[in-house]
């Protein structure tokens, strides 16, 4: 039986001074699941974020908690009262508070409850040892751990977190990242994180909410959403994309790389095709010829190696194409770092490509 969704919320949208900042946004996520809502810097996150919270009223839409309405049109439940936590960026801890005081802020019940509900939630990140320090004798990743158990110490249902990682540095933040996971997953909690980085997005995410212009472009789990994107922009989000543009004729597009299916794209349509840099392959140049075409890779086509750099476990390599001009972008095994000036012959995974018609 399919559960009630922990957090709902249809048709939402908030315009500022006549301009929408988010338009009809949707969204659904069930008790242990995380959702991610990914878009760039200014697409409308936070302020979906703030409405869920309660601290910004939407213009339409209602937003429900276990199926109870939380915010419609003529109901708006204050935010103290929903049952949903909080976590930002910059996240503040109470200075004069030690950290057992910091989570038991705000708890009910007796003294002896509470101190063993804060034990409890601190052994749950990792903080036990902990308990009787002051916020400034503590790393920035262990304050972030205090303010996990501080947010989920009135159980709440649905935790919203913007962009809560951003302050910690890498190593850390991968670290603090799964535990919190974990910790999450293991209460029950519906999570919606704001991210403007897709590598968080799909480290975090059960599913990714695509997100572009106050809309959702596009939903799914962080594999359909990284390989079937549904548009350019969306595929270009999360890495370099490479462009090869051709017209339709017969349902087949002619390229440099060889005939691409285009099926029910009228003739005459401009497409582009786009791929990313690490479903390209390289060949060498064997006198001015490449490999011989093939089912999979299509034909090779020359370029000349403008700069390569090594990235450790990669290789980035641009090639000048010699049938056009364009620069196509390759990430290639490490082993590899050839020089400026080499010609090399280039291939596609024709089964990575993705065809977008041109937008008239
Ligand atoms: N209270 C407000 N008044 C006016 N404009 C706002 C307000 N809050 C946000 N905005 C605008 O709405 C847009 C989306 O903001 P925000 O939701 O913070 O984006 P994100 O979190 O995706 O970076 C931005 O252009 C921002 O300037
Ligand atoms: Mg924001």
């Amino acid at each position: 039986m399919p559960s009630v969704p922990r957090l709902e919320i249809s048709h939402i949208a908030k315009s500022f001074g006549g301009r929408s900042v988010v338009d009809d946004v949707s969204l659904s996520i069930l008790p242990g699941q995380v959702t991610c809502l990914l878009g760039p810097s200014g697409c409308g996150k936070s302020t979906t974020l703030r409405m869920i919270a309660g601290i910004e009223g939407p213009d339409a839409g209602t937003i429900r908690v276990d199926g109870r309405v939380i915010c419609d049109d003529g109901h708006a439940t204050p935010p103290e009262k929903r049952p949903i936590g909080l976590m930002f960026q910059d996240f503040a801890l109470f200075p004069h508070l030690s950290v057992a005081r910091n989570v038991a802020f705000g708890m009910k019940g007796s003294k002896t409850a509470q101190r063993a509900a804060v034990v409890d939630l601190l052994a749950k990140v990792g903080m036990g040892r902990h308990i009787d320090r002051y916020p400034h004798e503590l790393s920035g990743g262990e304050q972030q751990r205090v303010a996990l158990a501080r947010a989920l110490a009135p159980r709440p249902r649905v935790m919203l977190m913007d962009e809560p990682f951003s302050g910690l540095d890498d190593r850390l933040r991968d670290e603090i990242r799964d535990q919190t996971l974990d910790v999450l997953k293991a209460e029950g909690t519906a999570v919606l994180l704001v991210t403007h980085e897709p590598g968080e997005a799909m480290r975090m995410a059960d599913e990714i909410a695509l997100m572009r212009d106050g809309r959702i472009v596009q939903r799914g789990a962080p594999y359909n959403i990284y390989n079937t994107p549904v548009d350019r922009q969306a595929a270009a989000f999360f890495s370099d994309i490479n462009v090869i543009e051709g017209t339709v004729r017969g349902a087949l597009t002619d390229t440099p790389f060889g005939q691409f299916l285009a099926p029910g794209v009228p003739d005459g349509t401009r497409v582009q095709i786009c791929i990313r840099p690490q479903h390209l392959k390289i060949d060498f140049d064997r006198a001015g010829r490449g490999p011989l075409p093939t089912p999979a890779e299509g034909t090779a086509a020359r370029g000349i190696v403008q700069r390569a750099r090594f990235m450790g476990s990669e290789s980035l390599v641009e090639f000048r194409m010699d049938h056009d001009g364009t620069i196509l972008k390759a990430q290639i095994p490490s082993v590899f770092l050839p020089r400026p000036g080499t010609p090399l012959w280039i291939m596609i995974r024709r089964d990575r490509c993705f065809v977008f018609p041109v937008a008239a």
